[in-house]
């Protein structure tokens, strides 16, 4: 007789067999995935119908299950890997980061402490520090100092953390005393992700205490705007508490300008933090540097790897300057955690810098992608996507029917035909009903534009020539 143990699991023959079929069907997948549509054009519901209702009672083959991808999974898929993917932000994978997750998988570990895998803290603590020189971001944010960096899920969690922290350090790590977290503001333009508001609710502060600054012709964030309301909130009572530099925001990646920021951030004592979620990738090729001028000033820094940066979903870089105040905010150390080498205070607990107690490996991905690269490479790559972005505009603005609405300061063009709002989103639909390319029209100061991100692993100049052709057609 064996046991269910013995008898049920996949034995390692059978897992080498299978797991080598969904790498192929994988592989298979990205290299064909140009000749499909790349919005889905599933019905609402038709994916769940076309599910069983119940689980198996007997376990079913693999081949079978593998077919399902194709006949239940596949219809109901947008193509985010698809090379004419020009649509949000990317959300790029890639070959190196592809293999780090199948062994992250594999390892299957659970890095909450640094004792449940030493080698998964240390890795990652390096790899973030590796990630600040990629970026030529300040040491301040460097492990070797008082700072450091983590991996998060996603950019809106980072927010959330770096909030959590500002709230505690305001009220001298008294939160909880009746009525101070009502008092706290935080303040943004009104061009910052919708993350922002959603951090400051979540963080019990309330919508009501969120800021919206004012912007500039560029739509950046008004720092003497930002002055005043912080100065009228103070004399009202208000304890201001975190102000969100933007660089790159959602709709045209506008840069608010951080060394301008910082200074009234200094003068009034409120922690900075500095959203760079897509646009930090971009700080890669040293031009791009300028960006992130002032950073050294700011409290706190993040950007998302698993945007443009290769490495697959998810995959979050978040800094501190001041550590301590991080892990203060968010450590609670029951019984069943304790462990000498946390007590030795010689090792990083990384699950004391986020919300989750649990943590995968996800360092691997980014050690794989920098490591094959190399940072070279990654900047040749981002330098490409720079220049389609520049030629891109180029026609646009070459072109009587077309303008570029805003000003272009990475791979993201803005642009709205000259006949108006209604032309210009009957377009963009017209370009995303007929597959072959995906944009993402929307409303920026009451302007219907269309935005053309130009980031993707599996993007070449062909397709950014065949965007350019594919919107001239829908104009004609
Ligand atoms: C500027 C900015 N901040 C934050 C986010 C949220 O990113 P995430 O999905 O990682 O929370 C986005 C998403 O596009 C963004 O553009």
């Amino acid at each position: 007789m064996t046991s269910p143990s013995e008898e049920l699991h996949w034995d390692p023959e059978t897992v080498r067999k299978n797991a080598y079929k969904a790498v192929d069907w994988v592989v298979d997948y990205l290299s064909g995935v140009e000749s499909r549509r790349v919005y889905s054009d599933a019905e609402p519901g038709s994916i769940f119908e076309s599910l069983p209702a119940a689980p198996p009672e007997k376990g079913e083959d693999f081949d079978s299950i593998l077919k399902d991808m194709d006949e239940v999974v596949m219809p109901g898929l947008t193509h985010w890997q698809h090379p004419s993917w020009f649509a949000f932000f990317n959300a790029n994978t890639s070959g190196p980061s592809l293999a780090a997750d199948i062994l992250s998988s594999g390892l299957a570990v659970q890095g909450m402490l640094w004792q449940t895998s030493p080698a998964c803290t240390e890795v990652e603590t390096r790899m973030m520090d590796w990630l600040l020189d990629l970026l030529g971001l300040p040491q301040e944010f460097h492990s070797s100092g008082a700072g450091g960096g983590v991996i998060q899920d996603t950019a809106s969690s980072a927010t959330l953390c770096a909030l959590i922290a500002a709230r505690e350090k305001v009220s001298g790590f008294a939160v909880d005393q009746d009525g101070v977290t009502e008092k706290m503001t935080v303040y943004a333009s009104g061009q910052t992700h919708s993350s922002i508001e959603k951090a400051v609710r979540i963080a019990g502060l309330g919508s009501r205490q969120f800021r919206q600054v004012a912007t500039d012709a560029d739509l950046r964030l008004d720092p003497a705007d930002l002055d005043r309301q912080i100065t009228e909130d103070r004399a009202r009572g208000q304890i201001p508490t975190m102000v969100v530099a933007t660089v790159g925001t959602t709709a045209t990646t506008a840069v608010d300008s951080v060394s301008e920021i910082a200074e009234v951030c200094r003068k009034h004592d409120v922690w900075l933090h500095v959203d760079s979620a897509h646009a930090g990738t971009a700080a890669i090729v040293p031009e791009m540097r300028w960006i992130h001028d002032g950073v050294e000033d700011a409290d706190s820094f993040t950007f998302n790897p698993h945007k443009w940066m290769f490495v697959g979903f998810d995959c979050n870089a978040f800094w501190v300057k001041d550590r301590q105040v991080l892990v203060q905010a968010l450590s609670v150390l029951p019984e069943y955690l304790r462990n000498e080498a946390t007590e030795s205070g010689k090792v990083i607990d990384y699950r004391d810098w986020h919300i989750p107690l649990g943590r995968r490996f996800r360092a691997l991905k980014l050690w794989f992608v920098m490591r094959s690269y190399g940072a070279e490479g990654l900047r040749q790559l981002i330098d490409e996507h720079l220049q389609w972005a520049r030629w891109f505009e180029k026609q646009v603005s070459e072109d009587p029917q077309w303008e570029v609405t805003h000003r272009r300061t990475m791979n993201l063009v803005c642009i709205a035909h000259k006949d108006g709002c209604d032309r210009t989103e009957a377009i963009a639909k017209a370009l995303n009903s007929e597959g072959q390319i995906s944009v993402t029209p929307t409303t920026v100061e009451g302007r219907r534009i269309i935005r053309f991100c130009f980031g993707g692993t599996q993007t070449r100049m062909e397709h950014v020539e065949g965007a350019w052709e594919a919107l001239q057609r829908a104009a004609r």
